[in-house]
């Protein structure tokens, strides 16, 4: 399959080029498209051929559930069936925006579509090519993150070609996704609101809306084996490089003084740009020291760089787990497989 590409600099002077993804994706075919967040794998949600479509493109496990991405409020009813109040609370603060909120499945969703559940996960993209899209396409668009499954979520269009080229019908290039990491997921469906994967909306600003929420053992923590997944997504391997990635917890001149003492080939330091001045290892920055937002636009394309370098072992880091950087915490553990090593008597990692 020829995979077309169309490069977005304007939404009204490249409509012609909206207007043709859009077709293809009415006619049931296979878009990457940009979010806020990053690419997603785009079709109509309602038509189980496309879907499936989807799933065989990112070798995605069949009971891997996927969002819909939605461009008005209003039309989360014809999607969902009861919409509970928080619903309506979280959405007029925070939609469009990187929130997925889950709820019960409405009647034409396909199974295919929820991976088998009777829920269904509703998001509100802000980016104005993926609603522009959705406008024009008329369809709720099912769409998961747009790289192999498995492999760190595409935040460029590159990305996108790089693991997608001859499986899908067309790329829509419109640039580098502003915030990095997937959107935060809380289930609505229980009596409490449960964080179910951390995003740019961090759980201090759902509990200003919705008073308590709850944050799902897996966000920070390793399941057990015959524990089930709230979020099915959360039980796969994720996010990883060929390379192995290790945590590393410690003040920055323990990590540093213990990259510095590492021995063996290909170890390379993942790490904040303060660091990289300190360190006698090959670097790759994802970000700043204290700025979550940074070290968020920087983590996957990271990953992918790693790769490129051939890098064999890399000594991450540890992101604060404040505000968005438990987002990033959250996939880095992903990652690295949940290995951590902590150095000196500094606290100890969540997940030991
Ligand atoms: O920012 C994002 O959310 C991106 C962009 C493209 O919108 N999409 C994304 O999709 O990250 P995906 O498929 O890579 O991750 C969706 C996560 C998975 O962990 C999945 O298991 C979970 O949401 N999920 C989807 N529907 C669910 C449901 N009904 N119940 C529980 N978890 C669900
Ligand atoms: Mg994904």
């Amino acid at each position: 399959m020829n995979t077309e590409i169309f490069q977005i600099k304007d939404l009204r002077k490249d409509k012609d080029k909206l207007e043709k993804a859009a077709k293809i994706l009415k006619r049931g075919g296979l878009v990457a498209i940009p979010t806020e967040t990053v690419y997603g794998l785009a079709a109509d949600c309602l038509n189980q051929q496309a879907v499936a479509g989807i799933f065989a493109a990112k070798g995605r496990p069949g009971d891997n559930p996927l969002i819909v991405h939605l461009a008005d409020i209003a039309d989360a009813c014809r999607y969902a069936g009861q919409l509970p109040d928080s619903f309506y609370r979280l959405a007029e603060r925070f939609c469009p925006g990187p929130l997925t909120m889950i709820v019960p499945k409405g009647d034409c969703v396909p199974f295919i579509t929820s991976g088998g559940l009777d829920t269904v996960a509703l998001r509100f993209p802000a980016h104005p090519v993926a609603r522009e899209l959705i406008r024009l396409s008329g369809c709720g668009l099912a769409a998961p993150s747009a790289n192999r499954s498995g492999s760190p979520s595409p935040t460029t269009a590159q990305h996108c070609i790089q693991d997608m080229s001859g499986r899908i019908d067309a790329v829509v290039d419109g640039g580098n996704c502003p915030i990095g990491v997937e959107s935060t997921v809380v289930s609505l469906v229980g009596d409490k609101v449960r964080l179910l994967r951390p995003g740019a909306v961090t759980p201090q600003q759902l509990a200003e809306v919705v008073g308590e929420v709850e944050i799902d053992p897996a966000v920070t923590r390793q399941l057990e084996k015959d524990v089930q997944a709230a979020s099915p997504g959360m039980k796969y391997k994720h996010y990883a490089p060929s390379a192995k990635v290790v945590i590393v917890q410690g003040s920055p001149e323990e990590y540093r003084r213990f990259v510095n003492d590492a021995e063996g080939k290909g170890v390379v330091a993942l790490c904040f740009a303060e660091d990289a001045p300190f360190l006698s290892k090959p670097c790759v920055v994802m970000g700043r020291e204290g700025d979550e937002l940074s070290q968020a636009q920087g983590l996957f394309a990271c990953l992918r760089r790693l790769d490129e370098l051939g890098a064999r072992l890399a000594y991450a880091r540890c992101p604060s787990r404040e505000g968005m950087g438990l987002a990033v915490y959250n996939r880095l553990l992903r990652a690295a497989a949940f290995e951590t090593v902590t150095l000196g008597q500094k606290e100890v990692c969540e997940n030991e």
